[in-house]
């Protein structure tokens, strides 16, 4: 168990808790809302680890009270959640449904009533069925159809919603749901896939300029880095690693600060038009950092579809989910993003950080997780050296609230500062939880 006290953050720093509409919603029959690709995905036979799905998952949408007060116990100042696009227009486009804006202005009535800042994300990969039917973001005309659903949402929540984030992850949703088929759609395309990261990113920017005209609040997008670490040293090995490091820490960064695609991957970039470039590089308030370990990386066998191959990365405790556990990697990471973009980076939010054990109640009814303790702390701790070494961080807040579901995992990685029975819906704060609330409580200062 850690036992310094944690240094104090800055004036007005952000402590929160994130989570994503369908991994803790559940309710995807009530109330109007249509299918999206994970409903679809989840009911694929063999998509999901336990064959589970997220029709229910912490029925959040009927217990979302009880998740506030939970939260309000925490003390966090700010909640980073997501609207479910097929919720507010079921079929992606046109006819809105009503009762699906109607909730999340009921969540963000609530979150207010407890001094908390409500942060949506419009889009965290529940792409509407229909849309997907149409081509989903390989065709152009999704974005369009998001700068829309952004306009939407912003004319209802844009005087309450304290910070918007256009995206999360897109880089995941490119790579495990388009190139790979690991998440939904499902699809298979490697490098073909180049197109759903173009119109993901023009779909940002024409939300930016849509939520800008609805809403003064900052607005943002979430990505995920990880630095690379070479294996091997062959020549091909850091040739292999540079290009992986392009990819996951490049390709949805450049073009946002006006630099364009990175050229050396190689992909046809024939989806981009004139004008694309300027669009999508719309200044943004904040930039959304999602870390949550490196990536060991090496040359690919001879014949690998892939320029790159990942590895393991030995020598760090691991997560019940094998992550390796480096708050080195982000305090890396934070320092080369201000290195890099300088003057055209915004302050930084850490929009999600977390870790997946094995939790579960002890004789007592306690859920003991001095690992997952130890991991905010060395983390908490990596964000404030960053601070130190002249990055501007204002705010981190931890993946997740919640025990939830956990996309082609299904239940079985728990990311919870609250353990949830599955069964049952009952939640139960664990020890991180116990200690969150302490470290917020002493370090926490107010403007
Ligand atoms: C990032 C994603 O945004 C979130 O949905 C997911 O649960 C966590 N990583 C953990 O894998």
């Amino acid at each position: 168990m850690p036992t310094a006290p944690m240094p104090e953050f800055p004036t007005g720093f952000r402590w929160g808790v994130s989570t994503s509409a369908y991994q803790i919603e559940g309710a995807a029959g009530t109330d109007g809302r249509g299918p999206s690709i994970w409903d679809t995905f989840a009911h694929t036979p063999g998509r999901i680890i336990d064959g589970s799905s997220g029709d229910v998952a912490c029925d959040h949408y009927h217990r979302y009270a009880e998740d506030v007060a939970l939260m309000a116990g925490l003390g966090v100042t700010a909640y980073r959640f997501s609207i479910s696009w097929p919720r507010v227009l079921p079929s992606g486009t046109g006819q809105v449904n009503p009762a699906g804006l109607d909730f999340y202005e009921r969540l963000v009535d609530e979150l207010l009533a407890h001094g908390i800042d409500p942060v949506a994300t419009l889009f965290h990969w529940d792409l509407p069925q229909p849309l997907e039917d149409a081509g989903g973001w390989l065709n152009r005309d999704t974005a369009h159809r998001f700068a829309e659903y952004a306009d939407l949402v912003a004319a209802r929540l844009g005087d309450r919603v304290r910070l918007w984030i256009t995206l999360n992850e897109p880089f995941i949703h490119l790579s495990l749901g388009h190139a790979t088929g690991v998440h939904a759609p499902g699809r298979m395309l490697l490098f073909d896939a180049f197109p759903v990261a173009h119109h993901q990113l023009l779909g940002h920017g024409l939300a930016v300029a849509a939520l800008r005209a609805r809403s003064t609040s900052p607005v943002a997008i979430a990505n995920n880095y990880s630095p690379v670490r070479v294996v091997g040293g062959s020549e091909a090995d850091v040739a292999a690693a540079a290009t992986y490091e392009a990819l996951h820490n490049r390709l949805f960064t450049d073009p946002l600060f006006g630099r364009g695609y990175p050229t050396e991957l190689g992909f046809d970039t024939t989806a981009v038009r004139d004008g694309d470039l300027d669009v999508i590089a719309a200044p943004i308030d904040v930039l959304g950092v999602n870390y949550y370990n490196p990536t060991a990386v090496r040359a690919p066998e001879e014949g690998s579809p892939l320029p790159f191959e990942l590895v393991p990365l030995t020598g760090y405790p691991r997560t019940a989910f094998d992550w390796p556990v480096d708050p080195a990697g982000l305090r890396e990471l934070l320092g080369w993003l201000h290195d890099r973009y300088r003057t055209t980076l915004p302050p930084i939010q850490i929009t999600e950080s977390g870790c997946a054990y094995d939790d579960a109640p002890d004789a007592d009814g306690w859920v003991p997780d001095p690992d997952r303790i130890a991991y905010l702390d060395g983390h908490l701790r990596a964000v404030r050296a960053a601070i130190d070494d002249g990055v501007d961080v204002t705010g981190y807040f931890v993946w997740s609230l919640l025990d939830n579901w956990e996309w082609a995992e299904g239940f079985t990685k728990r990311f919870g500062l609250v353990h949830v029975d599955f069964e049952t819906g009952q939640r139960t704060p664990k020890s991180s939880y116990a200690w969150l609330r302490e470290v917020i409580a002493t370090t926490r200062r107010e403007p």
